[in-house]
């Protein structure tokens, strides 16, 4: 195929995956087909996304002696929506070294075995119910990239992610501007805040994420 027939079809490969309307099942299946081919179509679509959000967890000053130290490589993680194992690769790098991860894809995750980068994987992990797989209160660090975006999951989600994060750990998000936009991120964020269950650590307002358009980054102390 020519450079410019591999443009398309990977531009095409990100926007039929907005277009799923969030519905797990129908995401299931097209990540099953996508697995192959995702690595390539992001890069065409210069996802920096991954490298981004690892770089954000690793620099974070640490302002509370409560919070969890970025620099410990001891530290847990769990990478949630961790698909083909990009971010995982890239902690990695950063040497963090108790990475778990899970995805609604077991071919997602399959192929981010193959990275050798996870302690621990699981498909079939459904980010948009009680995962019961995780326990209350597990990680130090639970990163979440490119999940959050058009008609995957809902601003709700991130509830799950503040149950399996210990007391005073860290939730680093992306959310894509038009998915920020479009899902009253902010203020269900801003519910969160108010109701005590996070507190705002660092925000990004437009940072680096693919091509198109840029995401904003969040990263949340559990409260
Ligand atoms: C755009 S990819 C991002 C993958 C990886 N985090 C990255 O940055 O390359 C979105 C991922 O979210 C997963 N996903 C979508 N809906 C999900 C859900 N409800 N629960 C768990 N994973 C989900 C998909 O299978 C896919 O691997």
């Amino acid at each position: 195929m020519t450079k410019k027939a591999d443009k398309v079809s990977s531009w095409d490969a990100v926007k039929q995956a907005h277009a799923l309307d969030g519905d797990a099942s129908r995401l299931k299946a097209y990540y099953q087909e996508w697995a192959e081919r995702y690595d390539d179509d992001v890069r065409n679509e210069q996802y920096s996304a991954p490298a981004y959000i690892a770089d954000l967890l690793k620099r974070l000053p640490i302002n509370d002696d409560t919070m969890v130290d970025p620099e410990n490589p001891e530290i847990s993680i769990l990478d949630a929506g961790c698909g083909t194992g990009l971010v995982g690769k890239e902690l990695a790098h950063r040497g963090y070294r108790r990475i778990d991860g899970f995805d609604i894809s077991p071919e997602m995750t399959d192929k981010a075995k193959e990275t050798g980068a996870y302690r621990s994987l699981r498909g079939n992990v459904d980010l948009t119910r009680r995962m019961q797989e995780y326990p209350d209160d597990q990680y130090d660090v639970t990163v979440s990239c490119g999940v959050f975006t058009l008609g995957h999951v809902p601003p709700q989600s991130l509830l799950e992610l503040v149950r399996v994060t210990k007391k005073n750990g860290l939730i680093v998000v992306s959310t894509r501007n038009s998915y920020c936009e479009s899902s009253n991120f902010e203020s269900f964020c801003q519910k969160l805040q108010e109701e005590e269950k996070v507190k705002l650590v660092h925000h990004v307002s437009d940072g680096p994420y693919i091509e198109e358009e840029g995401a904003q980054y969040w990263i949340f102390a559990v409260a």
